[in-house]
């Protein structure tokens, strides 16, 4: 799995319509921070319902080695004795955070402030991505970080012994990088400062609040600036993970784009910094309602009542990119299947993701018999109507489980079968994928490589 174990070819057909009620895993950018802050807390947190993934599992160990008790007491359940901020001992081995950027990233902000070392390493696609986006700022506070050439694991960071706080402006729009800023922050003495040009994904303010950091967010015409003090005593807590809407992205896409299809998703997130792929759907002309919004674990939240519908192409505008960073594979599949051109810009940073997003789905496409146009920042695709995409490709998916649920989403509205290479990465971040799947009447299998 994540690249470390065998491939898992997999295929998917047309066939009935979807039906039914598709109750999606926990968040992962939430499960993450859940573990981590639970481990800078003093006392215990207990988690429920935690995306078990093995994105998720991986930062569970890693709190593990750095001294903090993580268990799990039942499905989701899980709990979490921590040693408080500064408290974390040195690991007594390499720190493996598999396919997780997140995980590793948000990792090494949290020891950069802590007079310890840590090596870290990943899996092939995790060795690939760049690390100085994160060590760069975390050399600001006094860390020095030893990686491979153009900051890639395996990477060493020695904490800085005597942290300094620091001010930053986020180069890109990366709520990683914003996040490892203020978790190094949290050890630092006085007032650590990030500002970010553009909203990214705010969980780490919101959940460091609710841990007990004092923490201020001013809307300024340069940007969002957050403000935290520094060597607070965060108190643990109870968190309830609410539902991944990037992972709610793929039953949704496949009940819109497969013919006479009907189903509910209850519990999708309506935070204003994830659900820019919802928005972007329903200018598409997506039958989408928003059902009993309301409040779950500290995010706006509503059921998604979502028919197959006839959509047209769009241009989505590049400042709500960061809200649907992660959606942009699947919203491509749903393009294909548009009447029309959809138009993403101001995507470069899907280069830099578990694969070269914009290249995996501009030649999976391609395959499949879309037409598309791509450029360092951009991707459009040429939309072939509902029913019109031929299919009957294999796709590549480079160890990106987002690029293998996509490519499956599409098989299930082609001509053609479509296969994938790899599904095995769905396991980082959507285990029941394939379970979820064929509950709404999907036909998704494995096959022989
Ligand atoms: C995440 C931030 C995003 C996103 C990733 C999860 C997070 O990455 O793509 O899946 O939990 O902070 P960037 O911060 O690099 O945009």
């Amino acid at each position: 799995m994540s690249g470390h174990g065998e491939a898992i070819a997999m295929v998917a057909r047309s066939g009935a319509a979807l039906r039914g009620v598709a109750e999606v895993p926990g968040d992962k950018s939430i499960s993450h921070r859940a573990l981590i802050l639970g481990a800078l807390s003093v006392g215990e947190t207990r988690v429920s319902g935690l995306l078990e993934g093995q994105d998720v599992l991986d930062t569970a160990r890693a709190m593990r080695a750095f001294g903090a008790e993580v268990v799990r007491q039942g499905p989701g359940t899980w709990s979490v004795r921590g040693v408080g901020v500064g408290g974390f001992a040195e690991p007594a081995d390499v720190i493996d955070c598999g396919n997780s950027g997140t995980g590793v990233r948000l990792i090494m902000g949290c020891m950069a402030t802590s007079p310890i070392t840590a090596t870290f390493t990943g899996d092939a696609s995790l060795r690939k991505r760049p690390m100085g986006r994160v060590t760069v700022p975390l050399a600001l506070f006094g860390a020095e970080a030893h990686g491979r050439r153009g900051g890639r694991l395996p990477m060493t960071l020695v904490g800085a012994a005597d942290p300094v706080p620091v001010r930053y402006t986020t180069p890109v729009p990366s709520a990683q990088v914003k996040s490892a800023v203020l978790l190094a922050g949290l050890n630092a003495p006085g007032e650590t400062v990030v500002i970010e040009r553009e909203p990214t994904r705010d969980h780490t303010e919101r959940m460091l609040r609710g841990f007990g950091a004092q923490l201020e967010i001013e809307d300024l015409p340069e940007g969002r600036l957050i403000r935290l003090r520094g060597q607070p005593e965060l108190r643990a807590q109870s968190v309830a993970v609410p539902r991944d809407p990037s992972s709610a992205a793929f039953p949704v896409c496949a009940a819109l784009i497969v013919p006479k299809s009907d189903i509910l998703v209850p519990g999708v997130s309506q935070n204003p910094t994830r659900n820019g792929l919802f928005t972007t759907l329903v200018e598409m002309g997506a039958d989408i309602s928003f059902e009993t919004p309301r409040e779950e674990g500290g995010e706006p939240v509503a059921d998604l009542r979502v028919r197959f519908s006839n959509l047209r192409g769009i241009e989505v505008p590049p400042r709500r990119a960061a809200s649907m960073i992660d959606e942009y594979p699947v919203l491509a599949v749903v393009a294909a299947c548009a009447e029309g051109r959809t138009v993403m810009r101001g995507v470069r940073e899907l280069r830099v993701k578990e694969s070269d997003r914009i290249d995996a789905m501009a030649r999976g496409l391609e395959a499949c018999g879309v037409r598309v146009e791509e450029d360092e920042d951009t991707l459009i695709v040429h939309g072939l109507g509902a029913g019109g995409v031929p299919g009957g490709a294999t796709c590549a998916t480079h160890i990106d489980h987002r690029i293998a649920m996509s490519f499956l989403v599409l098989g299930l509205a082609s001509k053609l079968p479509i296969r994938v290479d790899d599904g095995s990465p769905i396991a980082t971040s959507f285990p029941a994928f394939e379970a979820l799947m064929a509950g709404l009447g999907a036909d998704i299998a494995r096959v022989q490589p």
